[in-house]
């Protein structure tokens, strides 16, 4: 569920029409909503209620500072996986002891950054990383708290591009081998093992992976505290998937996953820790866009929109599905049109949508692409010498920018001319 419905045969988001956030910001734009991204974490929140633990916000799903803020202020911690998110989370007010370190490739800088601000954690990949991080603790008179992730090999039944669960994919380290792992980590000043990490992917549909998945982490728990070690918390890793096609899609709900870690690790008496990121930044986000022409084609029609492939890359990438609908609320009786809905960028992976049924739109009308908060502006780029486009956030009846659209001149400024060209 989310807060952008049609009201009075107009699409709001919150208690702000849509289309006034276009007339003041222009188009496209993206615009969050604060109670949806409040809700969401808060069903996480309530869901782990059974346990000590912390909601660890994935912020590579959307990394504004503002909507880092309004999470952090509900009481969420944040996963981040460069000392960009790292810096980002504490410009944002994220404590350190508040923002676990994942990533299988952090760099020696990166562990400093970490180290000296205050981390809650760093989830470590693999011996090499590990080697790495305890020399760079003990150069810093520091001891760093790790985790290490382990691969449980379990298929995720998602995406291939989004799948990291299993053993041929390059994440954590392979299950069979982790007690050699957390023997080798004992024996390393500078680290002190508190945890393990798991996590097997991204929008999941199926509770059953995560079940096969946390099983395995339980019997590791117990193996490894007979080892000797102490398993005193579990970062369970994010991946909860959600309905990207409102009509037909019904992913599991937070609740019944919070069940599904108390039966599966809830005897262990560990703090639980979770990385979601999609479900709850993915509903909080629209992307709006306007109707620049429609193009009758030989055997189709195509709407051509402002938006493009490097403002919102999921559909082609992932071959995603967004729902995608008028700023105006349709009648009732409208015979739906059908159209290949594309941007204006130069090569045909630029669609976000083929033969897509909708109500018929004409040029200008603006449309908006639902479940578009997470993973969105993120991996939106400057392709085709289009700026970055603004980031809006609503409360209520109010609306601010969050990041405003660069101008032509910000965006061309940035480059500069060797001397022996100038
Ligand atoms: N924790 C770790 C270690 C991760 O790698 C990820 C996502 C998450 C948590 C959060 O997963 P979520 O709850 O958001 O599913 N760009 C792709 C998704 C990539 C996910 C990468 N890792 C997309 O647009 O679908």
């Amino acid at each position: 569920m989310d807060h952008f419905l049609y009201r009075d045969g107009a699409l709001y988001a919150e208690d702000v029409p849509v289309a006034e956030i276009a007339a003041a910001v222009g188009t496209p734009f993206y615009v969050y909503s604060t109670a949806t991204l409040i809700r969401h974490f808060a069903l996480f929140d309530e869901a782990l209620g059974f346990a000590d633990h912390l909601v660890c916000f994935a912020m590579k799903s959307l990394s504004n500072q503002a909507v880092i803020k309004v999470l952090g202020d509900a009481g969420a911690g944040m996963d981040v996986v460069s000392a960009g998110e790292y810096l980002r989370a504490r410009a944002a007010g994220i404590p350190g002891e508040r923002i676990v370190f994942s990533g299988v490739g952090k760099t020696a800088d990166e562990m400093r950054t970490a180290l000296q601000g205050g981390i809650r954690q760093f989830n470590v990949e693999s011996e090499p990383e590990m080697v790495v991080l305890d020399q760079v603790a003990r150069s810093l008179g520091k001891v760093a708290p790790i985790t290490v992730r382990v691969n449980p090999d379990v298929d995720a039944k998602t995406h291939a591009k989004i799948a990291t669960g299993k053993s041929e994919n390059k994440f954590g380290i392979p299950i069979s081998r982790a007690r050699d792992v957390y023997a080798m980590a004992a024996k390393m000043p500078g680290l002190k093992v508190i945890g393990i990490d798991v996590h097997i992917g991204s929008q999941l549909t199926e509770l059953a992976p995560f079940e096969a998945a946390y099983k395995k982490v339980a019997e590791l728990t117990e193996q490894l505290r007979a080892d000797g070690h102490e398993i005193s918390r579990l970062d369970l890793g994010g991946g909860l998937g959600i309905p990207y096609a409102r009509s037909n899609e019904a992913p599991p709900l937070p609740t019944d996953y919070g069940k599904l870690i108390e039966r599966t690790v809830g005897h262990l008496g560990c703090e639980i820790e979770i990385e979601p990121g999609r479900l709850i930044s993915g509903n909080a986000g629209l992307m709006v866009s306007k109707v620049i022409y429609v193009k009758s084609g030989e055997d189709r029609d195509f709407l051509i929109l402002d938006g493009a492939m490097n403002d919102l890359i999921r559909p082609a990438m992932y071959e995603a599905w967004h729902d995608i609908v008028p700023v105006v609320e349709p009648e009732p009786g409208d015979a739906p049109a059908k159209y290949d809905i594309v941007g204006p960028i130069c090569e045909s992976g630029d669609t976000f949508a083929k033969a897509r049924e909708m109500p018929r739109v004409e040029p200008d009308d603006l449309v908006a692409f639902r479940s578009a908060g997470a993973y969105g502006a993120v991996m939106s780029s400057e392709y085709n010498s289009r700026p970055l486009i603004p980031e809006v956030l609503v409360d209520g009846n109010q609306f601010a920018v969050i990041r405003a659209r660069p101008t032509y001149e910000e965006m061309i400024g940035r480059d500069t001319l060797p001397e022996w060209l100038s």
